[in-house]
């Protein structure tokens, strides 16, 4: 006899399945791009986040929607590229809402650097019920969270609240094979991830810490490739900091609270990083709405405790 607990965590694995599988569909349309003409912008003129959008944004977002609302495990989808939450019909309605990004970096996608998907999920409060007001959970109540990266290889990178383990697709099979297990950001690293071109705008705290990376005995590297999920996934690997901070020009940040920060800071926390504002937990944060942006820096603990101690006595 099957309990609700059983219910529950078959329903989520079939929810995270609809999930690989829209992957699986994405990364085989940006591997054909060029060949199949799916390259460029959209000419759907710009969306909700004031972005043009890529044909692989609207392709990705229509998978995953699709996906979704036919994998009937969802109430409530929020997605980069739609204004206002999707309610799934009574009829499809399950018990978790998805927050997600279809397509992360697309604007890198058509010189072929590694662009991605992140997805966060939540248990709805009332099964089969949609509720705005469920995607507005704080980060701390996802039940899931992952990514998966479009790029030298693909990986599916998954917590459901334990560990963080990678799978990489086998082309051959079609298949996520288990080739991570058990991720573990390194304490400390010797890389740090921002983008400098923003310097002039950042608070001192940033300054400060920027320039302690530069001038230490042994410099750290620098690297930003300027997708996020490519960027978080090496710091994942190889530890050091991704930092998007809020700045005289992004005064909130620029990446999105809900479907970029939250699911990475999950994932770097579960794999035993640390995700912040700046001064708090990234996770902690209540939401107001679905698009709002925030700054952020995540990686290895002690990297990010530096950031932190920069800011504080930049106060
Ligand atoms: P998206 O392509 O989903 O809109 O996200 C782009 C984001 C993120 O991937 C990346 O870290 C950041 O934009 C880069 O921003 P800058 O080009 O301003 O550095
Ligand atoms: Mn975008
Ligand atoms: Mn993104
Ligand atoms: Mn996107």
């Amino acid at each position: 006899m099957s309990t609700a607990k059983d219910e529950d965590s078959s329903d989520l694995s079939i929810l995270i399945q609809s999930i690989a599988t829209s992957c699986k569909y994405i990364q085989n349309c940006v591997r054909k791009m060029g060949l199949a003409k799916l390259g460029g912008e959209a000419n759907t003129g710009q969306n909700v986040q004031g972005e043009t959008q890529m044909k692989l944004d609207v392709v990705a977002n229509d998978v995953f929607v699709g996906m979704l609302d036919t994998c009937k495990r969802c109430t409530v989808l929020v997605s980069e590229e739609i204004e206002d939450p999707v309610y799934c019909k009574p009829s499809n309605a399950g018990r978790y809402v998805c927050v997600f990004d279809p397509l992360d970096g697309s604007s890198n996608v058509d010189c072929g650097v590694s662009v991605g998907s992140i997805f966060g999920i939540y248990r709805a409060t009332e099964k089969g019920v949609a509720r705005a007001e469920d995607a507005l959970q704080p980060g701390k109540c996802m039940v899931a969270a992952g990514y998966c990266m479009y790029g030298s290889y693909c990986n599916f990178v998954l917590t459901i609240g334990g560990h963080v383990h990678g799978f990489t697709l086998d082309p051959s099979l079609g298949e996520f094979i288990l080739t991570h297990p058990k991720i573990t950001v390194p304490k400390r690293g010797s890389i740090y991830s921002v983008n400098e071109g923003n310097t002039q705008f950042w608070d001192e705290g940033m300054k400060t810490y920027v320039e302690r990376c530069k001038n230490q005995a042994e410099p750290r590297g620098a690297r930003y490739i300027g997708s996020m999920v490519a960027d978080i996934h090496r710091t994942l690997l190889y530890g050091g900091t991704f930092s998007y901070p809020s700045d005289r020009k992004h005064p909130d940040g620029k990446l999105r609270l809900l479907y970029e920060c939250f699911p990475m800071a999950m994932i770097v926390e579960k794999a035993g990083g640390k995700a912040s504002d700046g001064c708090g937990r990234i996770l902690d944060i209540k939401p107001t709405s679905i698009h709002q942006r925030q700054g952020i820096h995540l990686g290895s603990v002690e990297d990010v405790d530096e950031i932190e101690e920069c800011m504080k006595n930049a106060r």
